[in-house]
């Protein structure tokens, strides 16, 4: 089957947050590569014109991208702009003016669900969708019903194959390098198992609040934001079965696998937590008992894994910012039993650096005593790399779906999560700055859970 390249992207919320913070940014880094040399047309209600547009795309270039004038000349030779409402025909019909011969367009929804119906079906009358994809950004849904609800409308204008669900996460490098990492070394395999595992932690930091999202936010939480999907894409990477092949239904096919062999969480295996002061954020209703802290533990229930707890943490106003996981190996049956010995870990950070550490015991001092090393392999951002934007969009224009969620996988991902997030488990106060509210011992991985600690050169854990 031939894959046919996008001719157009469209993308909906171009006057807004996303765009401004990652679109943009992500369309001059494919301009610079020379991958992006089609139209971009951006659509919004917001009484603009084509010269704030391009003000505004500058604006956000410049503060979260990389600016240079010949690209940015030439990103607004392919920008247009559409002015007017999601509910309006006459929207579309300018729209389709817009596209003129465009045969196979994306069309990108960075807008709020609520308006997909509707955008979907105006798009299908008027002849906009086509032969076109669509992209839509994570939280797919916000539970499951609602899921398979966004589906279906979906699917009624667009197949499978052709709707991109983003989730950045897997465009970030180091979660699109963990599978080569693990399955193009032999190292790691003999001991990737519940014979060797004692438990797997993954912490997903962030040292800011809310920034101005606090109308978003306070309709999700951290479990919807961010660990139904971001932190199990990361757990199902690490999980997973080596695929057969490596084009993406093989791949998304042992994916999927994970999932399903992890039980429905139970109110105990769960704890939501707030940062105080949340409740004054612009956006957050009174009273919200929303989290902006959640840890989780899962079990995955396969030959692999049984037994193994898995534990996910993720939190806004933590103390750095930072996503990592650690995996705990057993303790052999040693003759050193008068040496303090600490387990074996793995430790691999997935931001702001890409690390693997390998935690060993070995012999201090006068040799009578035993110190924790880690052997370390680190590397710094460049420049140069690909942004997780600007890979997801472009593999969507290519329609390479490897990296995107596929609606079999949401499904079973909401299906784990949705009976905690509907029993209302009570948010517990915490103070920015620290590592969330205190855990009952179910819900602390043996030896503590490892604090990543982010300096400039090094980076160690410190386990609490
Ligand atoms: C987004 C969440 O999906 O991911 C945000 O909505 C979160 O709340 C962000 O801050 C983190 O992404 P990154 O790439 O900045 O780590």
């Amino acid at each position: 089957m031939t894959v046919e390249r996008s001719d157009a992207l469209v993308f909906y919320g171009a006057t807004g947050d996303l765009a401004h913070k990652k679109i943009f940014p992500a369309l001059i880094s494919m301009v610079r590569r020379g991958t992006l040399t089609v139209p971009v047309i951006g659509v919004a209600k917001a009484g603009w014109n084509l010269e704030q547009l391009k003000a505004r795309a500058k604006d956000g270039i410049e503060k979260h991208g990389i600016f240079d004038a010949p690209s940015f000349e030439k990103l607004c030779g392919l920008l247009r702009y559409v002015d007017g409402d999601y509910r309006d025909t006459s929207t579309y019909i300018a729209l389709k003016k817009e596209l003129g011969s465009a045969k196979f367009p994306a069309h990108y929804l960075a807008i709020p669900p609520v308006l997909f119906g509707t955008l979907v079906e105006e798009l299908s009358k008027t002849g906009c969708a086509s032969a076109g994809r669509v992209i839509v950004e994570k939280p797919f849904g916000t539970d499951l019903e609602s899921a398979q609800k966004l589906n279906a409308i979906l699917l009624k204008v667009f197949d499978e194959r052709s709707i991109f669900r983003i989730d950045h996460y897997l465009g970030k490098r180091a979660v699109h390098n963990m599978l080569f990492f693990r399955f193009a070394n032999s190292l790691f395999e003999p001991f990737w198992n519940r014979t060797y595992v004692d438990s797997v932690q993954i912490t997903m930091a962030e040292s800011f609040g809310v920034q101005g999202r606090g109308g978003f936010y306070d309709q999700t939480g951290a479990i919807r934001d961010v660990m139904q999907n971001h932190l199990f894409q990361v757990l199902t990477n690490l999980a997973m079965e080596p695929p057969v092949r490596t084009d993406s239904e093989s791949i998304r096919d042992e994916k999927i696998k994970v999932l399903r062999a992890i039980p429905t969480l139970k109110p105990e295996d769960v704890i939501r937590g707030q940062f105080k002061g949340y409740g004054q954020e612009a956006g957050v209703a009174p009273g919200s008992t929303v989290e902006t802290f959640g840890i989780l533990r899962l079990e995955v229930d396969s030959w692999r894994w049984r037994g193994v707890p898995f534990f996910l943490r993720a939190g806004k106003c933590l103390p750095v910012t930072c996503t990592e996981l650690l995996i705990r190996l057993k303790q052999p049956p040693t003759m050193f039993r008068n040496y303090d010995l600490a387990c074996n870990t793995i430790r691999m950070r997935i931001s702001p650096d890409m690390t693997m550490a390998l935690g060993a015991n070995v012999p201090s001092g006068d040799e009578t005593h035993s110190r924790k090393t880690e052997m370390l392999a680190t590397r710094q951002p460049e420049p140069e790399d690909m942004e997780a934007y600007e890979r997801v969009l472009g593999d969507a224009m290519r329609g390479d779906p490897t990296l995107f969620a596929r609606e079999d996988s949401v499904e079973e991902a909401w299906r784990i999560v949705d009976p905690v997030i509907k029993a209302h488990t009570p948010t517990l106060a915490y103070e920015p700055g620290t590592w969330g509210p205190p855990a009952p011992p179910r819900l602390i991985p043996g030896g503590g859970w490892s604090d990543p600690i982010v300096a400039n050169a090094r980076a160690e854990p410190s386990i609490t």
